[in-house]
């Protein structure tokens, strides 16, 4: 058993923030096929077209879709031919997320207190202009071949960026209700979780605000190994997972197999009302983990009581989970391309702040029963 058995909070100090971050200020994914990924994501997600950029609007060799619900914005992109960045990275991931883009008031002090910390740049402070102002972005690589941007987009008033041009399309869905980024789970190699804690740590200026090791996470198969490293303010919250040694192959070590190396594993979404948006996304085709309805049993001997009935919760496949501070309410979605890498979590805090560790053995386990039925356990 090490130090870090149990699950541990560590209070946030209240030192001057060297990057002072406003959240997320958009998340990019590398896709295959941009056109149609960003139909899926309005589609099934209830996301709104936004902006565009491509040959027409002076972008030569990609296309970006941007999508938006409340606080949350994706960005679509796709080559248009091979033999670049872009195309190298879907061949080798498949779809998956490059930028896990911020928002920041001074990206070019950003940038100078990250790169002096030791983070490697990936862009210098650099200045994009249109008829809407200016927007000001630099960035420094993460884990794998991901990448932080910071974005200062304080003196621009356009649609989403300079070279972007809004995109009005005749098929408007519903929202589902999602509201923002909650925290973004990245997937590393055996013994890199400790040097990411360090580079969030020392980097960016982030803490370790709680602990799994595999005796918190495991079931008869597998294990895994996580910690959560969070900013100052706590509005971003990155946890970082390592595959741990059990019979079989973890899920963490199947997703560094088919996505070929370190990435982002879930981008957990928040809603206020998670009965509302699971039912809504569930219509709409959205595949979610089904735990056992032995689950719900006597789930509400270990986390007392809550405010919802729990027959649509367990008709939903809903988990719970309680804190010190309250409880809160968490589904994942089944991977959202054919790969068995990215996924989502949609959550709803009900004052609790962790990440739901009572669930990790009921959710680990339906985890598996999927890996088994790939042939990849
Ligand atoms: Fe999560």
């Amino acid at each position: 058993m090490s130090a870090t058995t149990t699950a541990s909070q560590t209070p946030i100090n209240a030192v001057p923030d060297f990057l002072p971050l406003h959240g997320t200020d958009y998340v990019e994914f590398y896709v295959g096929n941009a056109k149609q990924a960003a139909h899926f994501y309005k589609a099934a997600f209830g996301f709104q077209s936004l902006a565009y950029a491509g040959p027409e609007t002076g972008m030569k060799d990609k296309v970006s879709y941007v999508i938006r619900q409340n606080k949350l914005t994706f960005v679509l992109t796709t080559p248009l031919r091979p033999g670049n960045e872009i195309a190298d990275h879907i061949l080798k991931h498949g779809d998956g997320v490059k930028y896990l883009a911020l928002k920041v008031d001074d990206a070019r002090d950003a940038w100078k207190q990250t790169t002096a910390r030791g983070g490697k740049s990936y862009q210098e402070p650099t200045v994009l202009n249109d008829d809407q102002g200016e927007v000001i972005v630099s960035g420094i690589h993460t884990y794998g071949e991901t990448v932080h941007l910071f974005i200062e987009r304080k003196n621009y008033n356009g649609v989403f960026m300079p070279g972007f041009r809004e995109w009005k399309t005749n098929y408007n869905p519903p929202p589902a209700g999602l509201e923002y980024v909650d925290h973004c789970v990245g997937n590393v190699g055996w013994n890199q979780m400790n040097p990411w804690v360090k580079f969030y740590e020392e980097v960016m200026g982030f803490k370790n605000i709680l602990s799994f090791d595999d005796n918190d996470i495991s079931t008869e198969y597998s294990a895994l190994m996580s910690k959560v490293m969070s900013n100052g303010n706590g509005y971003v919250k990155f946890p970082i997972n390592e595959p741990a040694e059990g019979k079989k192959k973890s899920q963490v070590e199947e997703y560094l197999d088919f996505y070929n190396g370190e990435g982002v594993q879930h981008v957990a979404i928040a809603t206020n009302n998670i009965v509302e948006t699971v039912t809504d996304l569930q219509s709409r085709g959205v595949d979610f983990l089904k735990v056992p309805a032995s689950y719900y049993a006597d789930v509400l001997d270990r986390v007392g009581k809550i405010e919802e009935d729990l027959a649509p919760l367990q008709e939903l496949g809903i988990l719970i989970d309680r804190d010190e501070e309250g409880y809160l309410l968490q589904i994942f979605s089944k991977p959202l391309q054919d790969r068995p890498t990215l996924f989502f979590e949609i959550i709803q805090r009900k004052g609790a702040k962790s990440f739901g560790k009572g669930n990790f053995k009921a959710l680990f386990e339906a985890l598996e029963r999927e890996q088994d039925a790939r042939g990849n356990l």
